[in-house]
């Protein structure tokens, strides 16, 4: 393959094993498609699946197919079979994780959109934004910049599984939201590209995947719960929840994050993703929560549970992966499994972006 590939986009380089079960995909993947051997990943049982470095990164690797794929590897892979029931047998630990963690929520009289907001309130998690926004060195800024660009450089992507698998009102809602994530189909207002020049501002690789390695396991578990929930459609409540929890806790933070970015000296380019989510979020916590989860669970009632489940578990996993880095960096350590080294400089220079008047975030207390 040519070394000039444009490794912006994808597919992502592949990363080091983590445990016999992520080695043995590895090692399949580098080969062309083939059955994997006989009870390969049967009767799995991690002691935490949540934070298990193995499974994580096993479901990783073959979630990832769905998405840019894996530089070097067969596009076959995608569909080979007994890689997905090795996925599969991936994903039963990891989904009752989940439902252990967050039990079985009720829906309230008032409604789903009732619910979601009672779990958003309830949710009381370390203080990473605050503490991004206040303390946090440009070292550790940086580092929790890599661990969400694995998120970050496919903003959206999970949660547009859903499309092809609603009509109607929901469907409606959620284009809004995806649209506006999208740049409204314009390139240098997508989310990702936004985020790219955060990355580059911080002197990090921007390019898609390069900071998996560093990555640990409940920063991927952040990320394979999206992707569980948006390719099994049986669990298209669970995904709509989820993107509503995400967008009803973001406009806070992030204009804490954007102030920290300030705080550090940063300037407009690189604080400019948060401040875009401060307003844009402000807005699409009402649309996903009252039009996209509301209208969801009007033409298709038994969803409800679902709903609330899938917001629930993506408020829990990232509280775990709040204590995470707030844990690291209490204990002196740092947060990522391998230190973030400093990019080499853009072949591709930087495109001015266009002049939209950021939101002026008031200093918060
Ligand atoms: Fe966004
Ligand atoms: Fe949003």
């Amino acid at each position: 393959m040519s070394e000039q590939v444009d490794r912006r986009y994808g597919p992502a380089t592949l990363p080091r094993s983590r445990g016999p079960l992520s080695a043995a995909v590895l090692d399949a993947l580098r080969r062309p498609p083939h059955d994997l051997p006989a009870g390969l990943g049967a009767n799995l049982d991690p002691a935490d699946p949540i934070t298990d470095e193995d499974l994580q990164l096993t479901l990783f690797l073959c979630y990832e197919l769905h998405y840019r794929g894996w530089r070097g590897v067969d596009e076959a892979w995608e569909w080979q079979p007994t890689l997905l029931a090795l996925r599969a047998e991936a994903e039963r630990p990891f989904e009752a994780a989940l439902r252990r963690l967050v039990g079985a929520p009720s829906v309230p009289a008032a409604g789903v959109a009732a619910g979601l907001a009672e779990l958003v309130a309830a949710d009381d998690g370390p203080p990473l934004a605050l503490t991004l926004q206040r303390r946090a060195t440009l070292g550790q800024f940086r580092e929790f910049v890599a661990h969400r660009s694995v998120y970050h450089l496919r903003e959206a992507d999970p949660h547009s599984w859903a499309l092809p698998r609603l009509g109607g009102p929901a469907k409606a809602a959620l284009v809004e939201i995806q649209t506006d994530e999208y740049g409204n189909g314009r390139l240098d207002r997508m989310h990702a590209e936004l985020f790219r020049r955060t990355l580059q501002r911080l002197g990090l690789d921007a390019s898609y995947g390069a900071h998996l390695d560093a990555a640990p396991a409940v920063t991927l578990a952040t990320n394979n719960l999206m992707s569980l929930f948006g390719l099994h459609r049986r669990l298209r409540g669970a995904l709509l929840g989820h993107l509503a929890a995400f967008e009803m806790t973001s406009s806070l933070p992030n204009r804490r994050y954007g102030n920290g970015l300030r705080r550090l000296g940063l300037d407009e380019v690189a604080t400019r993703f948060y401040d875009e989510h401060v307003e844009a979020d402000a807005v699409h916590e009402q649309i996903a929560a009252h039009d996209m989860c509301g209208g969801l669970v009007r033409v298709e009632p038994a969803l409800a549970p679902d709903v609330l489940f899938g917001a629930a578990a993506g408020l829990a996993v990232d509280r775990l992966f709040a204590a995470h880095l707030l844990d690291s960096w209490a204990a002196g350590r740092s947060s990522l499994r391998t230190p973030v080294a400093p990019a080499p400089p853009p072949k591709v220079p930087l495109v001015a972006l266009p002049t939209v008047a950021p939101p002026a975030p008031p200093a918060l207390v």
